[in-house]
């Protein structure tokens, strides 16, 4: 086949529902034509150049979706040549044909911008696994810029990432619920989005410009929670030395959001209902009621209707909020969402550190795919944090992931024990390395930990100080 042609295969690639073009350069005849008819047998469109002029030529003539390109190249290197083509396609995925044994080329190709290499003589299988995950993970990108796009003339929904269709649906619904009143109860699991969906629907609100007062009900005793949301007047307890607005009263024309509404006592829940329905309240220690014009959202990741249930949630309450409920699916259940937030929050953490985009190695994505995400996205978002951080290159390798996500779990590494360990402190070996794990899953919140554990707070201290658990601040959120 002549050099710069494209040969258009009857199917479209293996997986894949649009034919993708891909450039190979390599000045050796023989790798290129072994090249070209493997990837066109796989149903590739391929174009070859034999050296970099004729390759950027070959760029400009047709739209590629990936490079194949040889690092040792006579006159201009591989190397060289990268960065003139990131120049003129910065998201174009390449991988690097190397020899074996010229480690510290490729590791310059990678801080290069490459998204990975592959080394001669190649397996067949390995590389077109490789080229698969890179097209599918640049086409994500593309969508990416798309849908936000798309999503930006639709509603103002800032950082929402999501194609899912349950995700979708949950878009139309918080579309169409905003401009009203109504009460809104957001359920999900921890780091579903319950925040994030809460504050688009008061962005898309006509109470836009007014306050959104977030408060968690769950976190405060009783007492202190109704002074926070009805204020008090001066002297109204011991410690009220002068007068406070309450944030019921501070929302007023906008939005209040009880977070964490399935904690909260049986008496703040009738006062809330009450406000609910009269739209009046009294501050702690007045006798003057006050009128507020307030929009309700609530959220909880426990089961309510299983709280009115066992008597620990006041009916009439949970038919009050529940005018419309907003069920937020957990990660693991729509996972086509997650290259898309994956590259969503890998975008924002390179911005924020000034990095150029990071991208994720083929095994990475592979491996986040197949995970379960307990912590949802609020744990793909820290693992892309943490990867970022500790990324040495722009690809970034599986081994910066944490362990579960790469199958280093430690339900395989359980059993391994110095042979001399008594039973006594292999167990204590084990006990130590779930409580970590669980305060990792729940961002070092340990009251979240216990509840998760179903065992009280003071039991799960005791176990981190009996351990010898070192507790990391909790991150921010
Ligand atoms: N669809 C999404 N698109 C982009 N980012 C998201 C999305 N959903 C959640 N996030 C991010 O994930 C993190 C957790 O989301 P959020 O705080 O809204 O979860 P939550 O359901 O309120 O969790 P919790 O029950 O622990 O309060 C946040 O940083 C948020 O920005
Ligand atoms: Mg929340």
């Amino acid at each position: 086949m002549s050099e710069g042609s494209t040969v258009l295969a009857p199917n479209a690639a293996a997986g894949d529902t649009q034919t993708a073009r891909i450039l190979i350069i390599d000045d050796e005849v023989a790798i290129r034509e072994s090249l070209e008819t493997l990837l066109v047998l796989e149903g590739y469109s391929v174009g070859t150049a034999p050296d970099g002029i004729k390759g950027l030529d070959e760029l400009e003539r047709q739209p590629y979706d990936l490079v194949l390109l040889d690092l040792a190249l006579p006159g201009e290197n591989g190397i060289d040549l990268l960065p003139r083509i990131l120049d003129r396609r910065p998201e174009l995925p390449v991988i690097m044909i190397t020899a074996y044994g010229t480690v510290t080329n490729v590791v310059d190709a990678i801080r290069a911008g490459a998204r990975n290499f592959v080394q001669k003589p190649w397996e067949n299988e390995k590389l077109l696994a490789d080229i698969r995950a890179a097209i599918a993970q640049h086409r994500t990108e593309e969508e990416n810029v798309q849908l936000k796009r798309a999503l930006k003339q639709r509603y103002t929904f800032e950082n929402i990432v999501g194609k899912s269709e349950s995700m979708l649906r949950i878009l139309d619904l918080v579309a169409q619920v905003a401009p009203s009143r109504f009460t809104v109860l957001i359920q999900g699991e921890t780091g579903t989005g319950k925040d994030v969906i809460a504050k688009a629907i008061h962005a898309n609100s006509p109470r836009r410009d007014k306050p959104f007062v977030p408060i968690n009900t769950g976190a405060l005793p009783t007492e202190l929670l109704e002074s926070q949301l009805f204020g008090h007047v001066k002297g109204a307890f011991t410690s009220a030395h002068a007068a406070q607005k309450g944030l019921f009263e501070i929302a007023n024309g906008g939005t209040l959001f009880l977070d964490e509404i399935g904690t909260m006592g049986l008496e703040t829940q009738a006062k809330i209902l009450r406000v609910l329905q009269d739209r009046r309240f009294r501050p702690l220690g007045s006798v003057q009621e006050v009128q507020v014009d307030v929009r309700i959202l609530a959220a909880t990741n426990s089961n309510l209707r299983q709280s009115v249930r066992e008597g620990r949630f006041r009916e009439d309450l949970y038919y009050r909020l529940n005018v419309v409920t907003i069920d937020l699916p957990p990660l693991r259940s729509r996972r086509e969402d997650i290259p898309l937030l994956a590259i969503h929050f890998l975008e924002r953490f390179s911005e924020e550190n000034q990095l150029e985009t990071r991208r994720l190695a083929p095994e990475v994505m592979r491996a986040m795919m197949d995970y379960e995400w307990p912590g949802n996205v609020r744990e793909l978002e820290h693992v892309i944090a943490r990867g970022v951080a500790l990324s040495p290159t722009p690809v970034i390798p599986l081994d910066v992931l944490p362990g579960e996500l790469t199958g280093r779990s430690y339900s395989a590494s359980m059993l391994e024990h110095d042979a001399n360990a008594s039973l006594f402190d292999i167990l204590e070996d084990i006990e130590r390395r779930i409580i970590i794990d669980k305060l990792e899953r729940c961002n070092w919140n340990q009251t979240e930990a216990a509840e998760q554990f179903r065992i009280p707070l003071s039991t799960l201290n005791q176990k981190i100080k009996r351990l010898n658990i070192e507790i990391r601040k909790k991150q921010k959120e």
